[in-house]
């Protein structure tokens, strides 16, 4: 394969032609004329004698760019790179002077928001003045585009790396949830970019033997069909919510997971909301269309199975014009619109931009073109594994509402209220969320806020800490709309706090008289003593609602800091950083 002044040992030659006969035909050209050209040798191959130095760096919520990292990193090794993988928790952003090789996965949450645990790395980027004239980089970019900033945080530090002078070496990648064709396309993308390889000897693999094959592996991949072993309602009759309590059979699943950690749900589509979206695009439903990895379907199941047939989004609707040719639609999804765009899609779904844009309908491929792959939920795992082995707890606030003169239903949440029974199947998968823990010491006190389904973890908390015996004080803020109806979990905290495992129960419901009571008042009411918790070391812990809960509760901490520690706001913003920094202060919040 080389010519005889190619400077190989023998026992080099061989290597590289076993390495060579491991690639693509593409990869396998290029390398293979480099290397017999002569103008290098072995020595110098960059990945050879001196493997490139790649730091993968992610910034996550729920874990996903974590393991897409991890992907990332072992891949890069395969490759000849020598890798080391950073959480943006634990980087300066003036670190990035000192790198070379810059691979970046990063979520969005929020409103648009880097993901928590890698806020200060995202301020300190973008406020840096940096000199990154050394530094090569691509980014991965990790959202959901049913969100108005789909992507941003990503978008933010691809466009920052740029500007302080790096060299993006491959275009950023956004991804939608169903991001595994994506994020594959842009690593092999971005590994050929920052270097050409030389791998190390494929061995080929021996054909695997009946003893060899592993048993089924359920994950993200492969979600495990689970059975319903509980389903109720926790509020009573009478109350205006309507929060389930699902219990679910793990046996037989090799799947584990740790309180702090979520659980996804693969939910199905309504029978209803499939006919109302058939009708709309004037189908019947009985035409068959094509799903990727499935085959040819019958357009009714497709859409019950597979398709998000209800989240109204710029990516939707943009496909709906290129279907339509709707002028209308694109007045609307003109640059200069985008605040009419948000007004139209507030509280409205794909079935109404049918009716408005499509009027005259849509083939069954046109229909399905249009559609994203039905995206997983995750929920919040309500037990602890030690109290209920073999099983796993949701807390689930099914979501309904009516808007633009239809009543409307949340997927998932509804799917486990109304579709799922006691004994029925559903697809489930563990999502660990390494960012919400217990305290390594069962000494340590916590202190716990979870009003709504933002209890769940917190359920598991307090009966994990129970099953260990753990001595640690545990401090919990509930909060809900009444006492009588929606006391969540009522009977379990008066056993925990008769046992003394449970060691303060404080309750907010906002609705039992004219002035609404919320978790924050609360914490306010004993402020003292809740410093004082936290300075004997207590953890702090928010689960719930994210768009003013967490921002309410954090306020009330800053003023309980200030006032109680006796600092200034900025004295007190900087305590309760450093309390995040060594993760005593963790939020898990959607
Ligand atoms: C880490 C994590 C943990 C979570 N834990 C829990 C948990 O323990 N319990 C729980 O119940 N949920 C939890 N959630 C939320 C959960 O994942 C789902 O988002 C929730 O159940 C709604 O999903 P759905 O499919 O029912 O609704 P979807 O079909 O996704 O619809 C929800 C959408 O409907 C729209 N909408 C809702 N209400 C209105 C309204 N009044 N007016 C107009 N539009 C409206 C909004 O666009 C909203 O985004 C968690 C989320 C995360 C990320
Ligand atoms: N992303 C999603 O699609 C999705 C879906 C479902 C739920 N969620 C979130 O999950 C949360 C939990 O839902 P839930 O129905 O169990 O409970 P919830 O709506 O959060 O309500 C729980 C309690 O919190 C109170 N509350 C309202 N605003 C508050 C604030 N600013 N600070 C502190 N407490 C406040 C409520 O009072 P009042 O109601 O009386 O004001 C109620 O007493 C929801 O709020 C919602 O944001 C999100
Ligand atoms: C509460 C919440 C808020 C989110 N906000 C956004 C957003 O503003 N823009 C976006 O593109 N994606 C948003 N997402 C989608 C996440 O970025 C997406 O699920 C991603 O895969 C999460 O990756 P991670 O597990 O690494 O954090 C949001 C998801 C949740 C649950």
């Amino acid at each position: 394969m080389f010519p005889d002044h190619a400077p190989f040992t023998p026992d080099q030659r061989k290597r590289l032609e076993v390495a060579l006969a491991g690639l693509d035909p593409v990869q396998r050209g290029w390398l293979s004329g480099f290397l017999a050209s002569g103008s290098a040798s072995v020595a110098s191959a960059p990945a050879a004698a001196a493997p490139t130095k790649l730091v993968v760096l992610y910034g996550t919520e729920s874990g996903n760019a974590e393991s897409l990292s991890d992907r990332a990193a072992k891949e890069a090794k395969k490759r000849g790179f020598q890798v080391v993988v950073k959480n943006m928790s634990e980087l300066s952003a003036t670190d990035l002077a000192k790198v070379s090789d810059l691979l970046v996965v990063v979520s969005t949450w929020g409103d648009g928001e880097p993901p928590e645990s890698a806020s200060s790395f995202y301020k300190e980027l973008m406020a840096a003045d940096l000199k990154l004239a050394g530094t090569r980089f691509t980014v991965c970019a990790l959202g959901d585009t049913s969100y108005d900033k789909f992507c941003q945080t990503g978008k933010d530090v691809d466009a920052r790396l740029e500007a302080l002078g790096a060299t993006r070496v491959a275009p950023r990648q956004d991804c939608d949830v169903d991001y595994e064709e994506n994020f594959t396309a842009w690593l092999a993308a971005a590994l050929a970019a920052f270097a050409p390889q030389v791998a190390e000897p494929v061995i080929a693999a021996s054909p695997a033997t009946a003893a060899s094959v592993p048993a089924v592996e359920y994950g993200k991949k492969n979600p495990f069909p689970s059975e319903v072993v509980e389903h109720l309602v926790l509020n009573g009759e009478g109350s205006t919510k309507e929060t389930l309590h699902v219990g679910l059979s793990l046996e037989g699943s090799g799947l584990v997971y740790e309180p702090g950690d979520a659980l996804a749900v693969l939910p199905v589509n309504a029978d209803d909301v499939v006919a109302a979206v058939i009708a709309a695009a004037k189908l019947t439903g009985d035409e068959s269309v094509e799903v990727k990895g499935e085959g040819s379907k019958r357009l009714a199941d497709a859409l019950r199975e597979h398709f998000d047939i209800t989240a109204v989004s710029r990516a939707v609707l943009t496909k709906l014009q290129a279907a339509t040719g709707s002028a209308e639609l694109a007045a609307l999804l003109a640059d200069d619109a985008k605040d009419q765009l948000k007004a139209w899609t507030y509280g409205r779904e794909i079935v109404d931009a049918l009716e408005a844009f499509a009027p005259a309908g849509l083939d069954a491929d046109q229909l399905v073109g249009i559609l994203r792959k039905l995206p997983p939920r995750l929920y919040s795992i309500a037990s602890s594994p030690l109290a209920h082995p073999g099983e796993v707890h949701l807390t689930v606030a099914a979501v309904r509402y009516e808007s633009h003169g239809r009543k409307r239903k949340g997927v998932c949440s509804t799917y486990l209220a109304d579709l799922v029974k006691e004994g029925s199947q559903t697809r489930v998968f563990v999502q660990p969320n390494k960012h919400f823990r217990l305290p390594a010491s069962g000494e340590t006190p916590v202190i716990m806020v979870g009003p709504g389904t933002g209890v769940a973890p917190f359920r598991a908390f307090v009966e994990h800490r129970s099953a260990l015996g753990h001595p640690g004080k545990n401090w919990l803020f509930f909060g809900d709309q009444r006492y009588t109806y929606d006391f969540l979990y009522q009977l379990e905290w008066q056993d925990h706090l008769k046992s003394g495992v449970l060691s303060k129960l404080d309750v907010a419901f906002s609705r039992d008289q004219p002035e609404k009571i919320y978790v924050q008042q609360k914490m306010l009411e004993h402020a003292k003593e809740l410093y004082a918790w936290l300075e004997e070391g207590a953890h702090f812990y928010v689960c719930g609602d994210a768009s003013r809960m967490a921002q309410d509760v954090h306020e009330a901490l800053i003023s309980i800091v200030e006032k109680q520690g006796n600092k200034t706001r900025e004295a007190a913003e900087a305590y309760l950083d450093e309390l995040k920094k060594s993760h005593r202060y963790q939020r898990d919040v959607y």
